[in-house]
């Protein structure tokens, strides 16, 4: 893949995304090598990417199922996949009726951490005549949800493994506050949580086929948490400035670019794009907040300063006119977002950049889908 602006056309649209193929085929085939290599599987969660064409890549690949959040993604991603994680406690009525309706049709589990949800799960499993699957979510050190103790985790297997229309697969987590370099002992923590919860079920002489964990800063590091034999993670398919700033990826695993026009000028060193909050989302950097909203390429020392809904306001500063000539009114710039999958569900479509360059326009299938 050449990111050569020359080989957009003169009236390619923009603002858009463009995916480049052959990066994001190389991410999704390094990250089956590592789990194959390390005998795990690999469950990719679609947040990041929301499209059929790119899941079915990720299956093809050896993905041994997909993961969602929500209702309406797990029903898109039926069409490639039947063996659905929706790693999200899916409560309220309607989620409800559509997580059971969808498990008539494909294998669904579902990632929860109360006792009242698994009661909501198991009455509307019951009145459907279907068997949900059960990940018990429990806390590793993110605080977000999850089971707080492991005493806890292990009366709330134990409930489980009681119920008629309800399955325990097992125990996930999400290990969001693991980042690159983060020191030892979290990871022994992050272990030693897990194999708690085990050594209880394993006493109680309840057996788990699953441990999924794993985001994209800690997969290729998974294997030092010999408990995991599933991990889950999304952002890897594109990258984004967000991973690149923790160290997690380089500039070059980046497969997603918002390309965009130049369309006022209205100080020195100052231009103003047409990809706003509505096409790059107000996400900050997650590593350097004051960073700006995004990365122009070619223009490292540039600064996304301010967004409104459709304008991005850049400032380049002398140091990079040095190497290159401002953009002038008309002319169009790469912009890697800060964060891809909120991006991502911004946009109807994305454009898939062939090795020949060729730009073929691909629907964001799950875009927007909230429940
Ligand atoms: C439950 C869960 N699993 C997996 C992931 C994927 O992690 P990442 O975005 O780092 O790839 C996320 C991301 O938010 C998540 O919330």
């Amino acid at each position: 893949m050449n990111w050569t602006l020359e080989t957009i056309p003169d009236d390619h649209p923009t603002p858009s995304v463009i995916i480049s193929e052959s990066i994001a085929e190389k991410n999704i085939r390094s990250m089956q090598a590592y789990c194959d290599q390390h005998r795990l599987k690999l469950r990719p969660h679609t947040k990041t990417h929301k499209s059929i064409w790119m899941a079915e890549r990720q299956m093809r690949a050896g993905a041994c199922g997909l993961t969602v959040a929500k209702a309406g993604e797990a029903e898109v991603m039926s069409s490639v996949c039947d063996d659905i994680l929706i790693a999200y406690p899916a409560m309220g009525a309607s989620r409800i009726a559509r997580v059971t309706e969808l498990a008539k049709r494909v294998r669904v589990s579902v990632g929860i951490d109360s006792r009242d949800a698994a009661e909501h799960l198991q009455n509307a499993a019951a009145a459907k005549g279907i068997c949900l699957g059960i990940l018990v979510d429990v806390e590793v050190g993110f605080h977000r949800t999850g089971v707080a103790s492991c005493e806890s985790a292990i009366r709330l297997c134990e409930y489980l493994s009681n119920q008629k229309n309800l399955y325990l697969r097992g125990l996930m987590c999400f290990p969001g506050h693991i980042l690159p370099g983060a020191p030892d002992e979290r990871w022994l923590e992050y272990e030693q949580a897990l194999g708690a919860i085990l050594d209880g079920l394993k006493a109680k002489g309840i057996s788990v086929e699953t441990v999924s964990g794993g985001s994209t800063p800690t997969a290729r590091e998974s294997h030092r948490n010999r408990y995991l034999n599933e991990i889950r993670p999304g952002t890897y398919v594109y990258n984004d400035v967000n991973e690149v700033r923790l160290g997690v990826c380089d500039w070059d695993d980046c497969a997603a670019r918002v390309l965009v026009t130049v369309v006022s000028m209205p100080e020195s060193n100052k231009i103003v794009v047409d990809g706003g909050s509505k096409t790059l989302s107000s996400d900050r950097n997650a590593a350097n907040p004051d960073a700006g909203f995004g990365f122009v390429v070619g223009y490292p020392s540039a600064k996304i300063t301010r967004l409104s809904e459709e304008h991005g306001e850049i400032h380049i500063p002398d140091i990079d006119l040095e190497a290159k000539a401002l953009p002038k009114i008309g002319d169009r710039l790469w912009i890697i977002p800060n964060h891809i999958c909120v991006c991502i569900n911004l946009q109807n479509q994305f454009y898939l950049q062939d090795s020949e360059n060729r730009l073929v326009e691909m629907p964001v299938n799950a875009r927007g889908l909230l429940v």
